[in-house]
């Protein structure tokens, strides 16, 4: 085989300027030749000496590739008649880049719509600033930071088996126990710590809640609008998802007339309706748990800022009024603390909670323990309340003067109110645009909030911005308001002009 030497050397190039070393390099290459079937078995190579001298390379070069090839199996040598591609890998049907199947069906409707509305966020939505008006960013400044690293820092350097091994699948003990009487404190949960199961965030719970309790086909019903997170789970297990508008007493109820079967679950924002802050009537309430008992669905409960009040009492949690044990609630430390510790709960009737807790483990295993240890200890030393305390005073602050601020300099362009609870106010465009478009003009102009448009399945709705009011300083807010101000006007001079 004379001409292998020419047609391998042809195919190889090194790369002198390169990280990776001339060894690793002529190693990889030889070994995609071989595994292609570019260099069939029996393949006689150049000799060390052909090689140095052709690719001006030093022996030991040559040598620490070949001897390594040779180590896996790739290359054979006869001692005094060269070195040979062996058989061992080359005989397996040649491999060929792109001959392995497809993402699955699941698979790729799943990454697409991360892509989308996940993925995409850091470029299109995400600020670089500490301060934005993105609904979901918290007060940097007033994060416990000092609290939270001495807590950190008295677990991290643990040896003891609870510290480091693989933790209890439900979550630490101690931790359950302190979000037992965390929810049941600040929401009424009526909870034990045995219907506790800690998981890395509200989403994942989304996620292992989908795959218990649905099968692909099941319908589902979401509000429309309504958060992305929980209905991506459930389109994401190839579950058909249904929106239900939402009127001043909250999601209303699908029509059971249509024909259609009902739905096997519904995700449900009682507390207050994300994004449009509504906080469901007792009476739409009782009609929601009515309805799952009527048809045998579950109703999940996605209760992840309602602890952000600024005025009035919260309503009981639909967990609470359920005796039929189909509503689960879910709960996040996104908002209370930071989105970036991925620490949540899900709250579950008895018999659920040990296949959630195995299925949690199947899908992902229990968040670190050092942050459910720290986390134990900054909720059973009072350090949440005071924060909640602290940031329910700073945010209503916030929001009075986000509100004064849009009234002065941005009233021709958004009609905004107060609101109750959570992070963003409504902003409702003044001019019938497409709110996507606006958002992302005005992101282009480093100005960042969320878009309506991005939480609407098939609703048509009036142009809106989720305008954040935590993330900004109330003494910064005057001038990023007018910088808002002026992102708009050069983005509308912009499309004007185009
Ligand atoms: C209503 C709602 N659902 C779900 C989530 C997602 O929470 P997590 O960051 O824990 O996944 C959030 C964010 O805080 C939220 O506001």
């Amino acid at each position: 085989m004379k001409s292998a030497g020419g047609r391998l050397l042809a195919g190889l190039e090194l790369d002198r300027a390169a990280a990776q070393p001339l060894h690793q390099q002529l190693y990889a290459q030889l070994r995609t030749q071989i595994l292609t079937g570019t260099l069939p078995t029996g393949t006689r190579l150049p000799s060390t000496r052909t090689l140095v001298t052709e690719l001006g390379v030093s022996r030991i070069t040559v040598v620490s590739a070949f001897e390594q090839l040779t180590a896996e199996g790739f290359l054979r040598s006869r001692a005094g008649d060269g070195t040979y591609v062996d058989t061992l890998w080359s005989d397996a049907a040649p491999q060929r880049p792109m001959s392995r199947p497809p993402l699955s069906e699941r698979g790729a409707a799943t990454s697409s719509r991360g892509t989308d509305l996940f993925s995409e966020a850091p470029h299109v939505w995400a600020p670089a600033e500490t301060e934005s008006f993105v609904a979901s960013q918290v007060a940097s400044s007033a994060f416990p930071a000092a609290t939270w690293k001495r807590l950190l820092g008295r677990h991290a350097g643990r040896t003891d088996p609870l510290a480091i091994g693989y933790s209890d699948p439900h979550g630490h003990r101690p931790l359950r126990e302190a979000i037992a009487d965390y929810v049941n404190d600040v929401r009424g949960l009526g909870c034990t710590a045995d219907q506790i199961v800690v998981t890395s965030g509200a989403q994942q719970a989304f996620n292992v809640l989908a795959v218990l309790l649905l099968d692909a086909g099941d319908p589902v019903v979401v509000e429309d609008p309504g958060h992305i997170s929980g209905r991506l789970a459930f389109q994401s297990q190839g579950c058909p998802v249904r929106g239900v508008p939402v009127d001043n007493e909250g999601a209303v109820l699908p029509d059971e007339h249509d024909g259609a079967p009902p739905a096997r679950l519904a995700c449900l924002t009682p507390a207050r309706h994300h994004p449009l802050g509504i906080a469901m009537s007792p009476a739409r309430r009782a009609e929601w748990i009515a309805w799952a008992q009527r048809n045998g669905s579950w109703i999940v409960e996605d209760d992840c800022d309602s602890e952000l009040r600024y005025r009035g009492k919260l309503l009981p949690t639909l967990f609470g009024l359920d005796l039929s044990r189909q509503v689960i609630t879910v709960g996040s430390f996104s908002k209370v603390l930071a989105p970036s510790i991925r620490l949540g709960y899900c709250v579950l009737p008895e018999d659920l909670v040990e296949p959630f807790a195995s299925a949690s483990s199947v899908i992902g295993r229990p968040p670190a323990m050092v942050l459910q240890l720290a986390l134990t200890d900054f909720l059973a030393e009072g350090h949440l309340h005071s924060h909640l305390r602290r940031t329910r005073r700073l945010y209503a602050a916030r929001q009075d003067a986000l509100l004064d601020a849009i009234d002065q300099q941005m009233s021709h362009r958004v009609q905004a109110g107060p609101v109750d609870a959570g992070l963003h106010v409504m902003g409702w465009l003044r001019e019938p645009v497409d709110d996507i478009e606006v958002a992302r003009g005005l992101a282009a102009g480093g100005v960042y909030t969320y878009p309506l448009g991005e939480y609407k399945l098939t609703r048509q709705l009036p142009p809106a911005l989720l305008i954040g009011f935590a993330g900004t300083a109330a003494e910064h807010m005057p001038q990023a308001v007018g910088r808002m101000a002026a992102a708009w006007d050069r983005w509308e001079r912009t499309t004007a002009g185009s």
